[in-house]
């Protein structure tokens, strides 16, 4: 795939920190890449579908499917190949999706929703962080309101994104003697494409929506990147670990 646009040794001569963020190719991942440029960092992201890869303005891009162990280890050497380091994950990749718990239906859409949404998170997790810098490492979930409330025809997507909290709290402490923080950013209905996609499914529209939160109206992608970049690098953000940041316009409060 020929889709690295700097020379490795231009990338490794590079002072600037790197942030690996999964799924920049569209949506919330997009806002994040995005952001981070303009914060200065020099970025690494990942899709599956190479058509969006190739549009994003990130510096390092490589298919990788974050459920595939295998694909996770190569990308984050190759990553390693052309930065030589890695300062923060940000596990943005996910797949929504309602998955049928009729006895008569398959459980194919569980475990793929399962293996996208949890797995991915753990094998990045696990294999991103021993190359994490001790005192300065951070490592970003986006998780979900639905880690947070259950919704019936969401079983899996509510499952796996519960199990990303509970992860995200589990790592913290066993990340926290080395000083790295671990987080889940935590938001209500982004207006993004896997939002369309919700929309059409329930058959509402955008007003539908919107009249449910207090606040009145979707989060834009560019307010969870401004949560994540704060968490990625602000001083104010150097004791907050094994949290769950909620943006959802005070749907849960
Ligand atoms: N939008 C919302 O209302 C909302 C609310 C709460 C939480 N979230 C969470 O926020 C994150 C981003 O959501 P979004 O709304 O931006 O979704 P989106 O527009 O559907 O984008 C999802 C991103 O993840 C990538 N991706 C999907 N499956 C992948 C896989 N197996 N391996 C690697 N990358 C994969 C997609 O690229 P490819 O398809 O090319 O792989 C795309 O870049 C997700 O974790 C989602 O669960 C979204």
């Amino acid at each position: 795939m020929k889709i690295a646009e700097m020379k490795s040794a231009e990338m490794k001569s590079a002072e600037k920190k790197v942030a690996l963020i999964t799924g920049g190719s569209r949506g919330i991942g997009a806002a994040i890449v995005k952001r981070f440029k303009e914060d200065g960092w020099m970025i690494a992201t990942c899709a599956t579908h190479e058509s969006h890869l190739d549009r994003s303005i990130a510096d390092f891009k490589f298919k990788c499917d974050v459920a595939d162990v295998h694909a996770v280890q190569s990308g984050i050497n190759q990553v390693l190949k052309c930065f030589g380091r890695i300062d923060v994950l940000i596990n943005n990749s996910g797949l929504a999706g309602s998955n049928s718990m009729e006895a008569s239906s398959t459980d194919e859409s569980w475990h793929r929703i399962i293996d996208v949404n949890l797995h991915g998170v753990y094998y990045m997790c696990k294999y991103v962080s021993p190359h994490l810098p001790d005192g300065s490492g951070k490592i970003i979930n986006i998780a979900s309101v639905l880690a947070l409330k259950g919704v019936p025809d969401q079983t899996a997507y509510c499952a796996a994104k519960h199990g990303v909290l509970g992860f995200t709290r589990a790592f913290s402490g066993y990340l926290a003697p080395r000083k790295i923080t671990v987080n889940a950013v935590c938001p209500g209905w982004v207006r993004t494409e896997m939002a369309q996609g919700r929309m059409q499914d329930l058959g509402i529209t955008e007003k539908d929506f919107e009249v449910t939160v207090p606040l009145g109206r979707f989060v834009e992608p560019e307010e969870v990147a401004d949560v994540v970049s704060y968490l990625a690098s602000s001083p104010g953000s150097a004791m907050i670990t094994g949290q769950a940041i909620t943006i959802d316009g005070g749907t849960l409060a």
